[in-house]
């Protein structure tokens, strides 16, 4: 089940059609979009069937997609939990980033959100929607315009219009996501064409919530995970890695003298999350299916 919430603003093609009780507004109905995503485009008066946003392959076994975990997701974050899942490190490193890739005025999606945002505070965008699994950690969050609660581990569409975002962002949740395949695929189709999808993790998680591909391997292959992701829907440019691993003093700049990578090596700088992005855009090139 989703449900939608105005969180701020009025006057959005989300607006509940009936007055909300309580603090819990709209239920819709959820439609169950296909694996394949194969777009229509009209040009010249012609309709031609591209296979932009279509899923090429899977990326994840069976096996890969398990949960130590096995019980609804829903139940796991049904209680709020009003900390903070990275240091203030990596918070200010993503934000910097933020700054740097997201325009003011863009219209943004935070897909797995909390309480907590990590966009600048002092940009304006037109407008935030977010999503999560808990309506109360999103119902405080200061930067949500508006927000939604679905699992996407039980459906993956999204409630949204096609080419309706600038940006999508997903910070420290990709690895609980069993059917990223699919979830890529609907950020595709709901970004514009040349808009961007920022995925951010550390080494932090949920253990038994995280799926088994991602619980058993290491920062490099979490981030080739991330690659394959994007990379296993047709259209997406190819993904760009940032990495800014934690060094002495609590800056995230990346420090390749042998005595940080010891430092490192041996645990000795604590308290600093190293932050990975992972980052691609939305082709603007239509791709016609043969
Ligand atoms: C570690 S928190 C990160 C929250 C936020 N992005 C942040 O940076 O603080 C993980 C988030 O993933 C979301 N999440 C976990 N499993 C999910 C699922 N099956 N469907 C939708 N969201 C899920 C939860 O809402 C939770 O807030």
């Amino acid at each position: 089940m989703l449900t939608i919430h105005p969180n701020l603003k009025l006057g959005h093609p989300y607006t509940p059609t009936k007055p909300e009780t309580s603090s819990i507004s709209l239920s819709l109905k959820t439609k169950t979009r296909p694996a394949t995503i194969v777009n229509t485009i009209h040009e010249n008066n012609q309709t031609k069937q591209t296979s932009a946003g279509k899923i090429k392959r899977l990326v994840l076994t069976q096996e890969g997609r398990t949960k130590l975990n096995t019980y609804p997701d829903r139940d796991f974050y049904a209680y709020p939990r009003f900390v903070t899942h990275v240091d203030d490190n990596f918070i200010s490193t993503l934000t910097k980033l933020y700054r740097e890739r997201l325009n003011p005025g863009s219209e943004i999606l935070d897909l797995m959100s909390s309480w907590v945002s990590h966009l600048p505070k002092e940009v304006e965008y037109k407008r935030v929607v977010g999503h999560g699994l808990n309506a109360q950690e999103l119902a405080k969050n200061p930067r949500l315009d508006y927000f939604f609660v679905k699992d996407l581990n039980q459906d993956q569409s999204f409630e949204l219009e096609s080419c309706s975002f600038d940006a999508v962002i997903c910070t420290v949740s990709v690895q609980y996501l069993q059917q990223p395949e699919k979830v890529f695929a609907e950020v595709f189709r709901v970004l514009k064409p040349g808009g961007v999808f920022i995925v951010s993790f550390s080494n932090r998680m949920f253990y038994e919530k995280a799926i088994s591909a991602w619980r058993e391997g290491s920062a490099h292959s979490r981030i080739q995970l991330v690659v394959q992701y994007f990379q296993c829907v047709e259209g997406f440019t190819q993904p760009e890695n940032i990495r800014k691993l934690p060094v002495a003093g609590g800056a995230q700049e990346e420090d390749k003298s042998p005595f940080s990578w010891i430092m490192r090596l041996l645990g000795l700088f604590p308290g600093s999350d190293p932050l990975y992005s992972v980052i691609a855009y939305k082709n603007f090139k239509p791709i016609y299916e043969s």
